[in-house]
């Protein structure tokens, strides 16, 4: 593993290092001192809501099981059998009441017991399958916040809330979207793969000079297409697709008047944007008049006010999860190798809220996230593009200044004058923190 001191020499508050991006030794070390200890998304508990329900992910490159336990319990357990290593479980989901490995056919409870395995008889008289060496392991900590279920592989450190901080306010405000409080993730999910390091996607989601020069094309596009809309509010995009395209064209005046907040535990969030179209955060129309006032009948006139009146788009749960509450959507990023990565985006349907609001996200997911998607596939052409042009050689650090003279400090977390380059800033501090402290 890469020495300490030159992990710390790594990550400067003004850039990192380009070998932090592409050194198989760095990524080994991200993958123990990060994802082997941090608290990592691991799902929502409606992807799992009845025991024996389960869900395949990643902690880092070590694929888990999240599981709903008999006792309504959750937990996180590796998918490798204790046998011989076979990865255990190839559904992506599903119920069951045990894991039987598919090579010998060993047999694991749902908590990871070992119960069952085929020809004891086979076997020396001191073995034993109740020795917790042969079950599977399991995270020692796992945590929900308000049905978001987040796992960490250590048995000591920062408890959820401490690193959560103030990003509790993005999950609470997607949860009070609900009329009946209740969100489930439904409609499956969007799914690409980029040639480039982890880091790059949280890096680029709250970067605010981009959007003027990558996604150039895409407003063009929209900007000369008719937009196909038509005058109800039914299933019908009504113009949806074009005006999400064509909010990326703001003037640079514009972007620099979107504020961002960094936090210390290396989160981030940006303001809102969408200033026309369907989704602008005054849209009137009929299915957003059904749906405030279900949320006002459940809420109350002021504080159904307040939480839509939550204008953010980006909100960055450093190092994996990003949250857009408005939209009722998340990202997840799941590091394959150094330089590979691979993004999974879902969807949220509101509970008592019009189905046309879900279909909005849908839309949504389906327009910026996609592996069609005409924005998202321009982000990830450039991702590629940086993981190029560092593997060129030369760059030993990249540049992070903008805004660095101008972000200013209150209330425990940084806030931008400008489109400041901070959360790269605080994601850079996050990982000195996390890869400098020993275990
Ligand atoms: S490897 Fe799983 S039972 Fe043999
Ligand atoms: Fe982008």
């Amino acid at each position: 593993m890469a020495k300490l001191n030159d992990i710390l020499a790594i990550a400067d508050p003004d850039g990192m290092a380009s070998k932090a991006y592409t050194d198989p030794a760095i990524f080994e070390a991200e993958m123990e001192r990060i994802f082997g200890r941090a608290w990592i998304f691991v799902g929502h508990e409606s992807q799992v809501p009845n025991p024996g329900n389960f869900w395949r992910t990643w902690m880092g490159v070590d694929e888990v099981l999240l599981v709903r336990q008999k006792s309504g319990d959750l937990k996180v357990l590796r998918n490798a059998c204790t046998h011989r290593g076979t990865r255990l479980c190839a559904e992506k989901s599903g119920s069951t009441n045990s894991f039987v490995c598919p090579y010998h056919s060993w047999g694991f409870d749902l908590d990871g017991a070992l119960k069952a395995v085929p020809d004891m008889d086979g076997y020396p008289v001191d073995f034993d399958i109740t020795d917790r060496k042969l079950h599977l392991s399991s995270a020692p900590r796992v945590e929900s916040y308000r049905g978001f279920v987040f796992a960490s592989r250590a048995e000591t450190g920062p408890s959820l809330a401490a690193f959560l901080g103030q990003m509790t306010d993005a999950i609470d405000n997607l949860v009070d979207r609900a009329p009946d409080g209740e969100i489930k993730i439904d409609g499956g999910s969007l799914r690409v793969r980029y040639p480039g390091n982890w880091k790059l996607h949280h890096e680029n989601a709250n970067d605010i000079v981009h959007p003027g020069f990558v996604h150039d094309s895409s407003v063009t596009s929209a900007k000369s297409a008719d937009g196909g809309v038509v005058p109800n509010d039914s299933l019908i995009d009504r113009g949806q697709t074009k005006g999400m395209m064509i909010s990326n064209g703001l003037t640079p005046k514009d972007w620099n008047a979107i504020e961002l907040t960094g936090t210390p535990e290396g989160h981030s969030f940006m303001g809102g944007f969408y200033k026309s179209g369907l989704l602008a955060h005054q849209q009137e129309d009929a299915v957003t008049r059904t749906y405030r006032k279900s949320l006002e009948a459940a809420h109350g006139k002021e504080k159904a006010a307040t939480v839509l009146g939550m204008d953010r788009f980006n909100n960055l749960i450093w190092p994996t999860l990003n949250i857009n509450a408005q939209f009722h959507q998340i990202r997840v990023v799941h590091p394959i190798s150094v330089s590979e990565t691979v993004i999974e985006g879902y969807c949220f349907r509101l509970g008592g809220a019009p189905d046309e609001i879900f279909h909005r996200a849908v839309r949504f997911l389906g327009t910026l996230v996609s592996p069609a998607s005409m924005i998202f596939s321009d982000d990830l052409e450039i991702f590629g593009r940086v993981q190029r042009g560092l593997k060129n050689g030369g760059i030993e650090r990249l540049n992070g200044q903008r805004g660095a003279s101008t972000d200013m400090q209150g209330m425990g977390a940084r806030h931008s004058t400008t489109s400041s380059e901070l959360p790269l800033r605080v994601q850079a501090a996050a990982w000195h923190n996390w890869m400098g402290v020993e275990q």
